[in-house]
């Protein structure tokens, strides 16, 4: 079994983190979701792993290197143009040979691991395995109709009225007939290739498609929303701990929480659970719960909860709590106190403020 995670694309959605930064680098709870998807695959017992790259394959291949660190061989797949899922498995066959593999898109994250799936998938005669799970509003996914079986009878991608409440999410097992389905479609109406249409054509070619209907949570980190989203749910699993070096002065602690080392906690509040980065000061702070501060950030005389604060950052003196926040790098946050006491921005292109 191989394992091949699609880290192209544009990450238009997060907008403006993403004209600097590969998406699926970002962190939730101080660790890349990149990192998250290669630990999964590799704790399901899969070492052999393609990453499909796109124009921020530099940055990814940076970041990730040969895989050694976290236990896996990394092979690099460079995709010219994000055409499609479908497209990305398409130029992955030389990698993937004739072996089966299960694909996961690099920016999903979800609760409780593969290593059930993947024993369910090399246990039967499936050609692939699909994973399902039941939302709310279905009407931005592909959807699946299942059988009797648990098979899949058919897929509707992005349906007006959809047939069930089940969501393709982005985890797939197949076997070599995939390579089949995926050079026999055609682009689809927006011009990429897709993975709906490429497992339709499975189905309707007798090949066993099977469905997992997944219990847990799983998060698509494609909007701000969803990443702080994402980032509440694996807080919620955070292994507190305090690292020996860190300083500590006249400030209270909550038990959840996990402080980095080298970081300073000067006459603060941290409620968990919320994790604080390698080398930060928070110094007159409040940190409230679901929080992820990044390395080298320093908090000063503010409030924040529910938030994402990216490396580098330095947030002083402001008056409202932030709330909901997702921060890039290098970012000052400041409240002025000279005069004239104007708003005085520099934002980049697609940013959003609200103020009060
Ligand atoms: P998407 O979230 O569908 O696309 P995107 O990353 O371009 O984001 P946006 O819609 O905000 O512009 O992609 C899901 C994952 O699959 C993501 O990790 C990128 C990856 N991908 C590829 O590797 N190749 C592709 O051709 C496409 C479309 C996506």
């Amino acid at each position: 079994m191989k394992g091949l995670i699609l880290s192209g694309g544009k990450g238009t959605r997060l907008y403006p983190l993403t004209y600097t930064r590969a998406k699926q680098l970002i962190p939730v709870a101080n660790k890349p979701v990149l990192v998250r998807v290669i630990e999964t695959i590799r704790d399901a017992g899969v070492n052999e792993v393609g990453i499909v790259i796109g124009q921020t394959g530099p940055e990814i291949r940076e970041a990730i290197g040969d895989g050694s660190r976290f236990g896996v061989r990394i092979t690099y797949i460079e995709q010219p143009s994000p055409d499609g899922l479908a497209h990305a498995v398409k130029i992955s066959q030389d990698f993937l040979g004739d072996e089966p593999f299960v694909m996961f898109l690099g920016d999903n994250v979800i609760e409780g691991g593969i290593s059930a799936l993947i024993r369910d998938f090399t246990n039967h005669q499936w050609n692939s395995q699909i994973v399902l799970k039941r939302v709310p509003d279905p009407r931005s996914f592909g959807v699946a109709v299942l059988k009797s079986d648990q098979s899949i009878e058919y897929l509707v991608e992005k349906p007006q009225t959809p047939p069930s409440d089940l969501a393709l999410i982005g985890i797939y097992m197949f076997d070599s007939t995939v390579f089949q389905a995926v050079n026999a479609i055609k682009p689809s109406r927006r011009g990429e290739y897709e993975i709906t249409d490429a497992i339709q054509w499975l189905i309707d070619h007798g090949s066993h498609v099977h469905a997992h209907v997944h219990d847990g949570w799983w998060i698509d980190t494609g909007k701000p929303i969803d990443m702080i989203e994402a980032n509440c749910n694996v807080l919620d699993e955070l292994t507190p701990g305090i690292a020996e070096d860190v300083v500590i002065e006249h400030s209270q602690i909550d038990r959840r929480v996990k402080i980095e080392r080298g970081a300073r906690v000067i006459n603060s509040i941290v409620h968990g659970p919320t994790i604080i980065g390698e080398d930060s000061l928070l110094e007159n702070c409040y940190v409230g719960p679901y929080s992820s501060i990044y390395h080298h950030v320093t908090l000063a005389n503010c409030e924040v909860e529910r938030s994402i604060i990216l490396e580098n950052c330095t947030i002083r003196d402001t008056d409202a709590r932030l709330h909901g926040c997702l921060i890039g790098r290098n970012v000052m946050v400041q409240r002025k106190l000279e005069k004239p006491r104007t708003l005085t921005l520099n934002l980049a292109d697609n940013s959003t403020l609200w103020l009060v």
